[in-house]
């Protein structure tokens, strides 16, 4: 038990030495038990004094899309960003429980918050580009990393705009404002910018609530495309995108006690996509997918 309890060293503040975009893309996806990357133990999340979050425990595996989907105010968000301590940004905001990341306790001593949001990157709701160009929007992370020389980071931002699908549409444009691209476009400059940092773990919250069809297909094209090297996971108010996209779904729900006048979110139900939409085990599940219920 010991040794759960020892920072992993990529989470301090350590040079980090990741592998190259790309390096990962060998790792043959043949283990009948992916490897956990994060491990989720009785966490409860707390606003204050407000519970928004009790007793969610589930694991997530590597290079699998998990959605985390559920009525408004269950708590998806919260959870999300307890997994890359956004939450630490947020007055008042305070965990219970244990989260380890590759065996690690997230929210151990010496982690270093700033070494896990570069190992764990977060694409928000609404595209959120820096007003810079296209250009510095993508080699923003990887010059705060210390890279330098010009031809590094060119390769650095083609490739992420390979990755991204993005690249053909801006080749032309990289030294234009990220301002003058399409919702879609902007929403793939960011997913861009958060690969060109190397993550490990990419968390996308309900990142194509602002698209359109052929936007959002688009996404989860590209969401398909790099999942054999990034472990995603997604928040979606889109049934048919969770049933698309992810392997397994995570069900949230709001309990509420009447006599306390409490409201707390609840992980209901975790399994295999598949399962949750077509034969859930809990009757509040079912309402939920089958649209039975908001
Ligand atoms: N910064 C905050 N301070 C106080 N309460 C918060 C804060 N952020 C969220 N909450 C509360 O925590 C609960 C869960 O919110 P959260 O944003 O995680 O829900 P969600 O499932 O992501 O909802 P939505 O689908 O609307 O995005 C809600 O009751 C919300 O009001
Ligand atoms: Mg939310």
């Amino acid at each position: 038990m010991d040794e759960h309890h020892e920072p992993n060293a990529a989470l301090t503040d350590q040079p980090v030495t990741a592998p190259a975009i790309g390096a990962q893309a060998s790792t043959p996806y043949a283990a009948t038990t992916p490897e956990t990357v994060f491990e989720a133990e009785s966490v409860s999340i707390y606003y204050g004094d407000f519970r928004a979050v009790t007793d969610v425990s589930f694991q997530i595996y590597q290079y699998e899309i998990t959605a985390f989907i559920g009525p408004s105010g269950c708590g998806k968000t919260t959870v999300l960003r307890t997994l890359n301590r956004m939450n630490d940004l947020v007055d008042g905001a305070r965990v219970e429980g244990d989260i380890k990341y590759h065996g690690a306790s997230l929210y151990g001593p010496n982690v270093s918050a700033a070494a896990v949001r570069r190992r764990i990157g977060m694409v928000f709701q609404k595209p959120n580009p820096f007003p810079k160009s296209i250009y510095d929007n993508v080699a923003y992370g990887p010059r705060i990393n210390g890279v330098r020389g010009k031809d590094k980071l060119e390769e650095i931002v083609e490739n992420s705009l390979r990755g991204a699908a993005l690249w053909d549409e801006v080749k032309d444009r990289l030294k234009k404002s990220a301002h003058g691209l399409s919702g879609g476009q902007q929403q793939r400059l960011c997913i861009a910018r958060t690969l060109a940092v190397e993550p490990d773990v990419v968390l996308m919250d309900e990142p194509c609530s602002a698209l359109d069809p052929i936007a959002t297909g688009r996404i989860e094209e590209l969401m398909q495309e790099i999942k054999s090297r990034y472990t995603i996971v997604i928040v979606t108010h889109n049934m048919q995108q969770a049933s698309r996209v992810s392997d397994r779904t995570a069900y949230y729900s709001v309990l509420t006690d009447d006599k306390s006048d409490t409201r707390t979110g609840v992980l209901v139900e975790y399994d295999r996509t598949e399962r949750i939409f077509q034969n859930p085990r809990d009757p509040r599940t079912e309402a939920y997918v089958t649209g039975r219920m908001g």
